[in-house]
């Protein structure tokens, strides 16, 4: 099991020591747990795809901790500024073109001329993103196609020595992933369904935001492979009774369930519950998962997303 520290100024200091170093941490976000290295250092960065057993064609997220140094690396289009002044800090990604002799691993963007550039919201990624120094390349502190994590313990019981600290900050708020959104083309493009929702982003563009189709090839939206976020446990959705065997992920309060999302039916509530929920069903034992209907609307769509790559994998 990796070494679970919680966080502290003390323990901050140390996560970024290490990470300045060339060590992989794992630090909470309000989305998921990451799993953090310098991003500066295509050595460190090429150990987080050896540590979650990752196709090396998924590029990753780069976290910093405020807008400008966001501009070092990226190139902000009027569009891309307005965008990021909305909705940073927050749960979205920015596809970006890479500034010109950007300093970036160039393993960070999988070979693209793109980089995923985020400056998250939650104190503790803020507070060592400040104290490293350098930004933070971050996928979600999982093995390749499991489930993400959104408690400290789910990510020190999926990794050994190869990740030299958890940083526990507690459960992460919103508990899905963040939103990815291209700007470096033309016309805006949803990837990733995530923490902002589609109708927040077409707010703040004032146009409508195409959503990218699922295509296990197109190496614009690796991160849309279909098998992905896959408890080991088979699951399905839209589940109006359970089978033999199957245990009942409820939402909106559903007889018989064994836990429920959110019993008032609140999308928010539910997605900082999902992947806690699937991760504890998923030790269970059960024969299956059988999850209750999620309307497919604000954060729903996320859940749907998620739900649908769980139920394929
Ligand atoms: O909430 C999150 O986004 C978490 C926290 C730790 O920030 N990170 C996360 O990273 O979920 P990851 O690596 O699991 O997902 C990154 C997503 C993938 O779908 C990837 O394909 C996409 O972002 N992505 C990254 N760089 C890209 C690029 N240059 N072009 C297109 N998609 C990119
Ligand atoms: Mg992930």
């Amino acid at each position: 099991m990796a070494r679970l520290v919680s966080f502290t100024e003390e323990t901050t200091e140390e996560a970024a020591a290490l990470l300045r170093a060339g060590a992989l941490v794992s630090f909470p976000t309000e989305t998921v747990y990451g799993l953090g290295a310098n991003a500066l250092d295509e050595g460190a960065v090429a150990s987080i795809y050896a540590a979650k057993d990752r196709p090396s064609f998924n590029p990753l997220i780069v976290h910093v901790p405020d807008n400008e140094t966001a501009r070092r690396y990226a190139r902000f289009s009027d569009l891309a500024e307005r965008v990021a002044a909305a909705l940073w800090p927050g749960p979205l990604s920015l596809v970006l073109p890479r500034t010109k002799d950007c300093p970036l691993s160039k393993l960070v963007s999988a070979g693209l001329d793109t980089v995923a550039i985020r400056v998250p919201a939650s104190a503790p990624a803020r507070r060592l993103l400040v104290a490293a120094r350098v930004p933070v390349a971050g996928p979600s502190a999982n093995k390749s196609g499991r489930l993400s994590p959104t408690e400290a313990r789910h990510v020190a019981d999926g990794f050994g020595d190869e990740v030299a600290m958890v940083l526990d900050g507690g459960t992460c708020v919103v508990g899905l992933e963040s939103t990815v959104l291209d700007l470096s083309t033309e016309t805006p493009t949803l990837l990733r369904a995530g923490g902002v929702t589609h109708e927040a982003l077409e707010e703040v563009i004032a146009a409508p935001v195409s959503v990218a189709g699922v295509d296990d090839t197109a190496p614009k939206s690796p991160g849309m492979m279909s098998r992905h976020y896959a408890p080991r446990t088979p699951l399905r959705m839209n589940a109006s009774e359970v089978k033999r065997g199957e245990a009942l992920l409820g939402f909106g309060g559903n007889k018989g369930a064994v836990a429920d999302l959110s019993p008032a039916g609140d999308l928010v509530e539910a997605a900082a519950n999902l992947f806690r929920m699937l991760h504890e069903f998923d030790g269970e034992g059960y024969a299956g998962i059988a999850v209750a209907p999620i309307p497919e609307s604000g954060l729903g769509r996320a859940i749907n997303d998620r739900l649908r790559r769980a139920a394929r994998g």
